[in-house]
């Protein structure tokens, strides 16, 4: 046999090996209609405590819609990424998702400081986004193309401060919060607007920045004034540290610490161990809500990953499956402007967060919690 022929053989051969094993190798729905959405949270640096709980609920919601649709339905392509926590890293995924990936459709990034810089690429590129844990002002002002359900701080603050004051006759309270950051800065300015609506007396702000271990100082100054509770505007990582070094510095458990929606991972309580007892956190999600979708989301998340979810997890969750019914609706070939289009028609959906509908500002419209941390657990104590 001449070279020629043998490498000719040898091309056929790779060829027939390659054309019989790819079919065998795909899942059996891999011909039918696919919309391909990218889903970005912070895997690593600053905010992954959040990430971890997001990728899993996103990642049962893809497994469930990927199953129930068998071998005739619409399935999902996800493409999962890590934004590191830093808008720049964000800006890259959201870069690659839309040029190169060419997905219809984008859940996250985690953090509102993230956001508010990779929507504006979206709503650039045209394709829709859905954040579902971005709690900030000023996200969905960024377009038409951009969506979140994740409550808003100055949705869910004030029933936080309202029911606090209702449950626990809080009359005068200290503030401590990061004054570097788009989501600590709205947690701030929705408790203050909220304390002074309640005609709760502010003894006094301090602030402390993204990072920072050290929270004596300003623990030691709210101490002196004998707050009837603490009010923190933090995400997880300076959250949990305030939580503990409060107890430790002898402020009594007596004096509640009240937190915004960085304080709803249980990385909270992990860290802070028993000095999180007694912690009140306004919360958009709860795990004992009794709709059906609801508990078996609990049920299958914890038989799926061992553990139970949290907010993050179920708004990360109700995300995939709230892009899943604008892809439905718009059909193939699952064009972003349609998807788009669907989504800002969503009304009443059945989700584990409830009925779920969007504002006409592309915001989640349904009614928030106050949680308390009770024997290492986040327990429903008011609407
Ligand atoms: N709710 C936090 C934020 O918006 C995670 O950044």
């Amino acid at each position: 046999m001449k070279r020629s022929q043998v490498f000719s053989m040898g091309v056929l051969i790779v060829a027939a090996l390659f054309f019989s094993a790819a079919p065998m190798a795909a899942p059996a729905w891999a011909a039918m209609p696919e919309a391909k959405i990218g889903i970005v949270f912070s895997m690593t640096g600053g905010a992954a405590s959040y990430g971890a709980t997001q990728k899993h609920g996103a990642q049962l919601a893809v497994d469930e819609i990927n199953a129930a649709a068998g071998t005739k339905g619409v399935h999902i392509k996800a493409y999962f990424d890590d934004d590191a926590s830093t808008p720049q890293q964000g800006i890259n995924v959201f870069k690659k998702f839309i040029n190169s990936d060419h997905v219809s459709a984008i859940i996250g990034p985690t953090l509102s400081d993230t956001a508010q810089v990779t929507d504006r690429i979206a709503q650039a590129g045209s394709v829709p986004v859905l954040g579902v844990s971005n709690t900030a002002q000023g996200i969905t002002e960024i377009g038409n193309y951009v969506f979140r359900d994740s409550l808003t701080e100055a949705v869910v603050v004030p029933n936080t401060i309202r029911t606090a004051k209702k449950k626990f006759g809080i009359s005068k309270v200290s503030i401590l919060y990061g004054n570097d950051g788009a989501f600590t800065k709205a947690g701030y300015d929705a408790f203050k607007k909220a304390l002074t609506d309640e005609k709760i007396t502010i003894l006094s702000e301090q602030t402390f920045a993204k990072g920072d271990r050290d929270f004596s100082p300003q623990l030691t100054e709210i101490k002196s004034q004998s707050p009837d509770a603490i009010v923190v505007s933090a995400l997880v990582e300076e959250a949990s540290g305030i939580v503990s070094q409060a107890r430790q510095l002898g402020i009594p458990a007596s004096v509640p610490i009240i937190g915004g929606n960085g304080f709803n991972s249980p990385s909270l309580i992990k860290n802070a161990g028993s000095a999180a007892e007694g912690v009140l956190i306004g919360a958009a999600w709860s795990s004992t809500a009794s709709n059906p979708l609801n508990q078996k989301f609990v049920k299958d998340y914890a038989a799926k990953y061992g553990n139970p979810p949290d907010q993050f997890a179920a708004q990360a969750y109700a995300g995939v499956y709230i892009v899943y019914d604008a892809i439905q609706k718009a059909g193939a070939p699952f064009q972003p402007a349609k998807i788009r289009d669907a989504l800002a028609g969503i009304k009443n959906l059945d989700s584990v967060l409830g009925k779920f509908s969007f504002t006409s500002g592309r915001d989640a419209d349904y009614k928030p919690v106050l949680q308390e941390v009770k024997n290492g657990k986040f327990v429903v104590v008011g609407e």
